[in-house]
């Protein structure tokens, strides 16, 4: 591979979950030889990497965000050597890989929990957060866990409390002890040796919680509303300053920054949830010995409204700084983007091309979730076929992970969409989105498939879309636009938000023409120069290559 040490600002990353990509040996859960398998069709796509969310061994409580082994591949993926071939073979194609590493926490199962557990004295004692009853029993502070109930369990042979941010079985490791970080630090080693590009660094905001374990005060009427989480969650009602999301994880980033340098080209990209999550994601990014990049929730968990998306690209704007972002609308978190908006039924192809181009002409990278490119909707699963511990909590509020989850749709006519010959999958596929499956997108030029690959295409062409400056225009709902810039080259990206045809003037600043080919399927018109016209969800670009100063 040639070097090339910032592929990383502007790429576009392809996010697979391993589950529910392709299942190669038929026991209903997808795994490594499947994304191999799919190789050709993700560089057809013309992305420039994919993130895999966690494939190492794991208990599967969290469906291996609970890692009981960091350097083992679980064997429902694979073998360790399935990952060195779709290493050499993504490789080999142009195509880099980012792993997905959750240290904020392990599995119950993890050895290190079982010694750590076992006495106040061994050796990996201090290794998880662990703390005293308050007098009368109950746990030391006001913490809550994202799936529910109190951040802490009792454990019964130390006769104290352990900390978790999600499941009771997710103890949280004690990021303050040297000995954890050494052992973080080899571990990243064992996977960059191998020749990853990268880390997608789950949960970065628990990573360092406040050491004298201060109640979180109670979040008031000002105050930001939380994006990682429905509101319907009893966490929202806190303000997370002592639990997660303090400063005290920046001097970590650093560190890891530096060793991670010692191998080059490759990327860290940081998991930024929490109160504010713009404001912490921009802080992990800043001054160039940090992170390279990181993501937050402002679009992540929005309905994509005009204040939603304005406010929130000014907000980062305002606050990013020397640092770069990576945005994304959908991943397995959250429920997909086209459901998330509320369009209409028949204009979720419109919905969905709107948001790709959206999504792909903001400043940054993007990630974009399997299936995006399909432009799918939410599956909609009935309460017996949820898999998901938080999904299962919260309902009916909240079916919110599972529906984002279920098999992707390769082939119209075949048993489970083409995602696996098994009788049964691990989380059922969801038979409406058949008619969405690549096999007939594939070969209509028209489809939100072929779509997508364009506006990569374009976006790589473009200068301007990679790396040129960003300004939000003021524009009237349901309209939202701003202007990508660099030194010659002006390209005016309109987006209309709504499922209603929308007219807007351009802008007489400069003299633009209308770039066509990528407004397909959605489409918009212009009359009288500067008169334009927005079908539902339409959208455009506009470029103009001497723009006035
Ligand atoms: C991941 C989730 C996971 C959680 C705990 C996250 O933010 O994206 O899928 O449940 O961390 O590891």
């Amino acid at each position: 591979m040639s070097g090339n040490n910032n592929w990383w600002r502007g790429a576009v990353i392809y996010q697979i979950y391993p589950r529910s990509f392709v299942d190669m040996n038929g026991d209903g859960i997808g795994d490594l030889p499947g994304i191999e398998r799919r190789l050709d069709y993700l560089a057809s796509l013309g992305i420039d990497a994919i993130w895999i969310s966690p494939f190492f061994k794991s208990p599967m409580k969290d469906f291996g965000y609970d890692v009981s082994d960091y350097r083992a591949v679980d064997p429902i993926f694979g073998h360790i050597d399935d990952f060195d071939r779709l290493l050499r073979h993504a490789h080999q194609r142009g195509i880099k890989i980012i792993i997905d590493e959750v240290w904020s926490h392990t599995s119950d199962q993890h050895h290190w929990f079982h010694e750590s557990r076992a006495s106040r004295t061994n050796s990996k004692h201090d290794w998880y957060v662990w703390a005293d009853a308050k007098p009368d029993g109950t746990p030391p502070n006001n913490w809550l866990s994202y799936f529910g109930g109190p951040a802490w369990t009792w454990d019964a042979r130390r006769e104290q409390y352990y900390l978790h941010h999600f499941l009771s079985s997710q103890p949280a490791l004690n990021l303050w002890n040297p000995d954890v970080l050494k052992e973080i630090f080899d571990i990243a080693k064992y996977w960059l040796d191998m020749g990853v590009d990268g880390f997608r660094l789950d949960a970065l905001h628990t990573y360092q919680h406040d050491p004298e374990l201060r109640d979180n005060p109670v979040r008031v009427a000002n105050d930001v509303i939380p994006m990682d989480m429905p509101l319907s969650n009893p966490m929202s009602y806190q303000k997370r300053i002592y639990s997660m999301g303090t400063p005290h994880v920046v001097p970590f980033i650093e560190k890891l920054r530096e060793y991670v340098n010692q191998w080059p080209d490759r990327c860290l990209l940081g998991e930024a949830g929490g109160d504010d999550s713009e404001a912490l994601a921009a802080s992990y990014v800043q001054t160039g010995k940090r992170l390279h990049m990181a993501y937050s929730f402002g679009l992540l968990g929005s309905r994509m409204t005009h204040h939603d998306v304005s406010e929130t690209v000014k907000r980062v704007e305002q606050k990013l700084g020397d640092g770069w972002l990576c945005w994304a609308t959908s991943n397995h978190d959250t429920v997909r983007v086209v459901s998330r908006m509320h369009a209409p039924d028949h204009l979720h192809k419109e919905a969905a091309l709107m948001v790709m181009a959206l999504g792909l002409s903001l400043r940054g990278s993007y990630c974009m979730y399997q299936g995006e490119e399909l432009g799918l909707p939410q599956a909609k699963l009935a309460f017996e076929d949820l898999r998901d511990p938080y999904d299962i909590s919260l309902y009916p509020e909240h079916a919110g992970r599972d529906g984002g989850r279920t098999p992707m749709p390769w082939h119209k006519e075949k048993p489970n969409g083409g995602f696996s010959f098994a009788p049964e999958t691990w989380i059922k596929f969801w038979e409406p989105h058949r008619d969405l499956a690549v096999s007939v997108q594939e070969h209509n030029s028209d489809s939100v498939l072929n779509h997508y690959r364009r506006m990569i295409g374009f976006r790589k062409q473009i200068p301007a879309l990679r790396d040129g400056d960003i300004h939000v225009l003021d524009t009237p709902e349901p309209i939202v636009a701003w202007v990508r810039k660099t030194d010659d080259y002006v390209l005016l990206c309109i987006f209309n938000l709504s499922p209603d045809q929308q007219n807007w003037t351009l802008p007489d600043d400069n003299t633009y023409s209308m770039v066509s080919g990528i407004s397909n399927g959605s489409e918009i018109s212009v009359e009288n120069d500067r008169q334009v016209v927005f079908h539902p969800y339409g959208f455009g670009f506009f470029g103009c290559t001497q723009p006035k100063a």
